[in-house]
């Protein structure tokens, strides 16, 4: 087992009605406050209007800032730094799915960053030089991205057709509020992709050719059967309390470290597919589960096919006594389950073509080979996206 650190500071307020808490914990943390949030979602459900009453009750001073889009962008993160210098706002309140939550991220480190925050710290990770960040909270709105617990913030430049990921402590947001029933007006198509990224976060953790971490690769392989029982029910059921409140907190211990702690990962699939959702802004769950079978097919060889065969008979059930066809079940498994959520499984079908799959596959290896299971340069990763065609 390697040697990790494991710091949940987030505080989370889960179930029904816990946003009655949010006036305290702003208060712990700051005076005034932006208020971001998507498109239309939290009018639609009520929770706009539920938020608001709070603060005005609680005499907290907001700014708003709406319409933060799925895969957010630079130029938001722009406009809500500036509104907070502006108005001295001193808190930062995201309401909304893993866009919104990731966009206060950014807001939250460009207010104080005195360099270039996109070259800087999304393009060339220079971490260590962010100093001081506004304290962010959420109330979480569809389960997914684990962003509501983690230290991560994923943000697209839509000048440069580039999207990259920032992880740093300071971005853990205070606290969380996850409360399932605002995730029942959440649509099928957006509840299965959010099951595809959860799952997703899983696999890219699970799957090392190294024997480390035991307990980790078990626990990740319960977190796997939860979203693989609970999905379907979903989305026939969308207001099944039991079935959103389980994909929920799986989406947060998904990717909160506990299912990482002393193992090494892999975290190819993920840098595919941000190329993907960078030049044609797709759903990065849909991304993923498009890859992902064909990247195990690919990356499969004789070193690592033991964890895949774990991962089929642990998950799936298989009984294949021979660790590769157990392998070739598990992927085939987990093809047919992203299709029965109604996902479209080809690259083609959600507008990708031939056109620019060397491109995107140089892009993702810009800076290094990537992958665990097996160390990919561009010629590997193009030959996964015309698998994916
Ligand atoms: O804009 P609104 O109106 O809110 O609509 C959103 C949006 O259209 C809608 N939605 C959210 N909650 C809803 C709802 N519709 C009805 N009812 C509700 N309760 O769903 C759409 C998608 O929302 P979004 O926030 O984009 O989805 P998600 O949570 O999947 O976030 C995706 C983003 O997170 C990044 C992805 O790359 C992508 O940019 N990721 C962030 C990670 C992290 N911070 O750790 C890790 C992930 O791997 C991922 O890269
Ligand atoms: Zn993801």
């Amino acid at each position: 087992m390697n040697n990790f650190i494991y710091d949940l500071s987030t505080k989370i307020y889960f179930g029904k009605g816990q946003i009655e808490n949010l006036p305290t914990e702003i208060k712990k943390h700051g005076t005034k406050v932006l208020f971001l949030y998507g498109k239309n979602s939290i009018k639609k459900i009520g929770l706009y209007d539920e938020a608001i009453k709070l603060l005005n009750k609680n005499n907290i001073e907001f700014v708003e800032l709406a319409g933060v889009d799925p895969n957010p962008r630079l130029s938001t993160v722009k406009e809500g730094s500036r509104l907070c210098r502006e108005n001295n706002l001193d808190f930062i309140l995201a309401i909304g799915g893993g866009s919104t939550i990731d966009c206060a991220k950014a807001i939250a480190v460009d207010v104080f960053y005195e360099g270039d925050t996109w070259n800087d710290l999304y393009k060339f990770g220079k971490v260590d030089t962010i100093k001081k960040v506004l304290p962010v909270g959420s109330i979480l709105t569809l389960a997914a991205t684990g962003s509501e617990m983690n230290r991560n913030t994923v943000i697209s430049n839509e000048e440069t057709e580039e999207k990259y990921g920032l992880g740093c402590d300071l971005l853990k947001p205070k606290f969380s509020i996850l409360d399932p029933t605002y995730t029942f007006s959440v649509p099928k198509n957006q509840t299965a992709a959010g099951c595809a990224d959860i799952l997703s976060h899983l696999f890219e953790q699970y799957f090392n050719p190294i024997k480390k971490g035991f307990v980790s690769a078990r626990i990740g392989e319960a977190i796997m059967k939860t979203v693989i029982e609970y999905a379907r029910i979903a989305l026939k059921e969308p207001d099944n309390y039991e079935a959103r409140a389980n994909l929920m907190w799986a989406g947060t211990v998904a990717l909160n470290g506990t299912a990482s702690a002393g193992k090494p990962g892999d975290w190819s699939v993920h840098g595919m597919e941000h190329e993907l959702s960078a030049k044609y802004d797709i759903t990065h769950g849909v991304g993923l589960a498009i890859l992902t079978p064909r990247w195990m097919e690919y990356v499969m060889n004789d070193e690592n096919v033991y964890r895949l065969a774990d991962y089929a008979r642990n998950v799936w059930g298989s009984r294949e006594e021979d660790d590769k066809a157990a392998a070739k079940e598990g992927i085939a498994k987990t093809k047919d389950f992203f299709l029965s959520l109604g996902i479209p499984m080809t690259l083609k079908e959600v507008g990708i073509n031939e056109d620019r799959l060397a491109e995107m596959a140089k892009k993702a290896t810009e800076f290094y080979k990537i992958g665990a299971m097996k160390n990919m340069d561009w010629q590997d990763v193009y030959n996964i996206y015309k698998m994916s065609l």
